[in-house]
């Protein structure tokens, strides 16, 4: 098994990258299935930095016409979140009237969700939904529905694939977890 060292932590495979593309396959099919043929031009909004691997990945199988908007928020600090979300970047795009695909890397308490769901509510979007790679449902405390979930993991701590340990990992391409 292969072991990573970044700053003070050791972490081991996890979920390896063949894993992670048959789950990104099979999410694609769903949305496929849901919006294809739509007339209108659905938005993917990839949230920063975390889903830049996934949304990357995840918009090479869509059929549809769609457009890719970024925003950025942070609330993680070392290995746990600081229950504050902050949006370290607006929106790209004018979203108004549009329906919006929210594509995250993780969806752990669900706070940047909530905040995620605000913004976009005050942006004027007509419909938000949910497409996450990865979801900690021990950890998850709200009610909003996450339509589309790749993969459900235990309440750990994980990296690669565009998740971070303070901002190093995200080039790994396979998903690693905290070795204790
Ligand atoms: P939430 O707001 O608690 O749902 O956390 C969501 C954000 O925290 C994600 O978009 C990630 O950026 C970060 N995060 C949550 N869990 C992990 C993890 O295990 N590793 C790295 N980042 C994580
Ligand atoms: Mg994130």
């Amino acid at each position: 098994m292969e072991k990573v060292r970044l700053f003070d932590k050791t972490f081991r495979t996890f979920i390896p990258y063949e894993k992670i593309m048959n789950a990104i396959d099979d999410v694609a099919e769903r949305i496929n299935g849901d919006f294809k043929g739509c007339t209108d031009i659905p938005v993917l909004l990839c949230v920063l930095n975390g889903s830049i691997m996934f949304t990357a990945e995840l918009m090479k199988r869509l059929e549809f016409n769609c457009e890719v908007v970024s925003i950025k928020l942070t609330s993680y600090e070392g290995t746990s979140s600081t229950g504050r979300v902050r949006q370290a970047m607006g929106l790209t795009s004018d979203i108004k009237g549009r329906r919006v695909i929210i594509v995250e890397d993780i969806v752990d308490t669900g706070n940047t969700i909530v905040e995620l769901k605000q913004i976009l509510q005050d942006a004027g979007a007509s419909v938000s939904v949910v497409c996450t790679l990865l979801f900690k449902p021990d950890s998850y405390r709200k009610d909003f529905p996450l339509e589309y979930v790749a993969m459900q993991i235990p309440n750990d701590f994980i990296v690669g694939f565009g998740l971070d340990y303070n901002e190093i990992g995200r080039n790994l391409k396979d998903i690693y977890i905290l070795d204790e």
